[in-house]
């Protein structure tokens, strides 16, 4: 049996290829500011949404090696391509907790009993299919159109110079024509891209899953009884694989990094 009494102030990693991840990151922060973290970004392997599933594999892997180092009590994909790709092959691998977002989001707003739901996602979760089999998994009627924007975690990270408008105008436009309820933005990045996507739908048509995602690590936490319960504040590390200086500036949408990162 685990001992789940003594890991209760153990760390929680996170990860993702980018700044991405930090929707999550900060959401879980306001639930449970108590639980030490440690957010990884894996800049030097960004993007991941055109990578292999054999690539995204051994990075998963290299960066949850990094965290049974720091003896973490669990570890949050805070990467859709990840969960889709690299999580299934690597989830038995590891004696501690891990909540990737796609499988935890898709039972939650399964919930919801949507009947046509989009996704934008990147071409390696698109391709994958997995928010259409995670989402039919609770629902078998459920019509999911999943749209892949190559360009967006680019745009995100200050690496593309097509026009963002117009990429953005023509994914949403290409959405409507499937008649949604809601439209999920299945990659941890598009929440930075939310302004401009508000340019050509309504707000409210949009799921950013970072909430959910908290509220179900919280949910989860709270019955394994591995909920950080000192009453202090818990600690914040940073590193990335690359580009610290470059992650500390696209992060400020999202999260204020008051110390730049460790390469890792
Ligand atoms: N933010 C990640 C996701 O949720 C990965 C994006 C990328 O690096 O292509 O899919």
């Amino acid at each position: 049996m685990r001992e789940e009494i003594s890991n209760k102030n153990l760390p929680i990693g996170f990860f993702d290829s980018g700044v991405g991840g930090l929707s999550v990151f900060a959401r879980f922060r306001e639930l449970l500011s108590n639980e030490n973290t440690i957010y990884y970004g894996d800049l030097k392997n960004l993007p991941y949404g055109n990578k292999s599933q054999e690539e995204l594999i051994g990075f998963a892997k290299n960066i949850l090696d990094f965290f049974k180092s720091k003896n973490v009590k669990a570890v949050v994909i805070a990467c859709n391509t990840s969960s889709a790709l690299a999580y299934n092959a690597i989830k038995s691998d590891y004696d501690f907790q891990i909540y990737p977002i796609i499988q935890s989001c898709a039972k939650v707003i399964s919930e919801l009993n949507y009947t046509r739901i989009g996704v934008f996602a990147t071409q390696g979760t698109v391709k994958s299919g997995a928010y259409g089999n995670e989402l039919r998994k609770y629902n078998s009627d459920v019509k999911v159109c999943e749209i892949a924007c190559p360009n967006w975690v680019s745009i995100v990270e200050g690496l593309d110079c097509v026009s963002k408008d117009d990429d953005v105008k023509q994914h949403v436009d290409e959405m409507l024509n499937f008649n949604p309820e809601k439209i999920i933005l299945g990659c941890t990045h598009y929440p930075y891209l939310l302004k401009t996507i508000e340019k050509y739908a309504p707000k409210n048509l949009f799921i950013d899953p970072a909430s959910i995602f908290a509220e179900f690590i919280k949910k989860d936490l709270k019955q394994q009884n591995l909920i950080n319960d000192c009453g202090l504040k818990g600690f914040e590390e940073f590193y990335v694989s690359a580009n610290p200086k470059e992650f500390v500036k696209n992060a400020q949408l999202f999260y204020e990094i008051k110390k730049e990162p460790i390469i890792a």
